[in-house]
């Protein structure tokens, strides 16, 4: 008899805030290729993108595997709870939850930022992460785990990987928004991974290292009124040294499809870091 493991390991639906496009879209892509009967991506996104996205994800799902849309804001409860309930309309249920839709914020000192600018990044990479994972969460704990995936480990209901960052562990001038949100994310990882880990639910956290992704457009800008972009080529370079390399997005999305395998079954309110060494490198290079 064959020791070999070799049947999917994540056969189940997957629901990705942030889908879109970016670190979100990778994300979608690796559920695919691991075998996920169904991907769903949520996103702001307008319907050109989100069908471009669709596309790119379908090329790697199993023949009766299916890709959905869903246009809404994550900082909206109702577009959450509609999703919800067209994911278990559409699927019967929710295995794997991956909430990474973000913003960077206003970049600039504290006293030069406005309160309204502040508190929407705030309100999308925090409450919107805690919301989608509420809603996430009312879904999984009223199912049953899949069985035949990872026998003889306890039953997985459903795992949730929210997005963090470097932020969440590190300051940056100019970033207190943005800092704030995913030390927040960090926060309430742990908290709900205690409330769910009784309940058949694994609740994780992932912090990506340094990716151009459509994210920081906004700040290699120049802004009305400025000389220079708030995050220059010089810096983003200096920040690839001492992450050693450029990072694709797809070592992302693999690292958070896996991380929703009951193969990781005693991996429980982490903060994995997934950036080649940044966060431990006390050196600049
Ligand atoms: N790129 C990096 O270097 C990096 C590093 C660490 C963490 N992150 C985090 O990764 C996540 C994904 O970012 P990305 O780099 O792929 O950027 P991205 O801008 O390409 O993707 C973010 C996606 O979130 C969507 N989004 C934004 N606000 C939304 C809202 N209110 N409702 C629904 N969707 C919304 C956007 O439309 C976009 O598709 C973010 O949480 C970001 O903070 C990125």
């Amino acid at each position: 008899m064959s020791h070999y493991r070799s049947a999917p390991i994540l056969p189940g639906v997957a629901f990705i805030t942030g889908g879109a496009r970016g670190l979100g879209l990778a994300i979608a892509q690796s559920f695919a290729k691991e075998g996920a009967r169904g991907v769903v991506l949520f996103d702001i996104q307008p319907s050109d993108t989100m069908a471009a996205a669709r596309a790119s994800v379908e090329q790697f799902l199993i023949p009766s595997g299916k890709c959905l849309t869903i246009h809404g804001d994550v900082t909206q409860e109702s577009a959450l709870e509609g999703a919800m309930e067209t994911v278990v309309r559409e699927f019967g249920r929710l295995d794997y939850a991956a909430n990474f839709a973000g913003v960077v914020g206003p970049l600039g000192v504290t006293w030069e930022t406005g309160v309204e600018e502040w508190r929407r990044v705030i309100e999308v990479n925090t409450v919107g992460v805690w919301l989608s994972m509420r809603a996430e969460l009312r879904v999984m704990l009223k199912q049953e785990g899949i069985a035949g995936v990872e026998t003889g480990r306890v039953e997985q209901k459903g795992a949730i990987v929210n997005c963090a960052s470097v932020n969440s562990i590190q300051g940056g001038a100019g970033t207190t928004g943005y800092t704030a949100s995913k030390h927040a994310v960090l926060g309430m990882t742990k908290s709900a991974a205690l409330e769910a880990r009784g309940e058949g639910v694994r609740v994780n956290c992932v912090s990506p290292g340094f990716l151009l992704t459509k994210l920081l457009e906004p700040a290699m800008k120049v802004a009305e009124g400025e000389t220079t972009a708030k995050l220059t080529g010089d810096a983003w370079e200096m920040y690839e040294r001492r992450q050693g390399r450029k990072a694709s997005f797809e070592e992302v999305g693999d690292v958070v499809a896996l991380l929703c395998s009951p193969r990781m079954s005693l991996v429980v309110g982490a903060n994995l870091s997934i950036d080649n060494g940044f966060t431990i490198n006390e050196n600049p290079t």
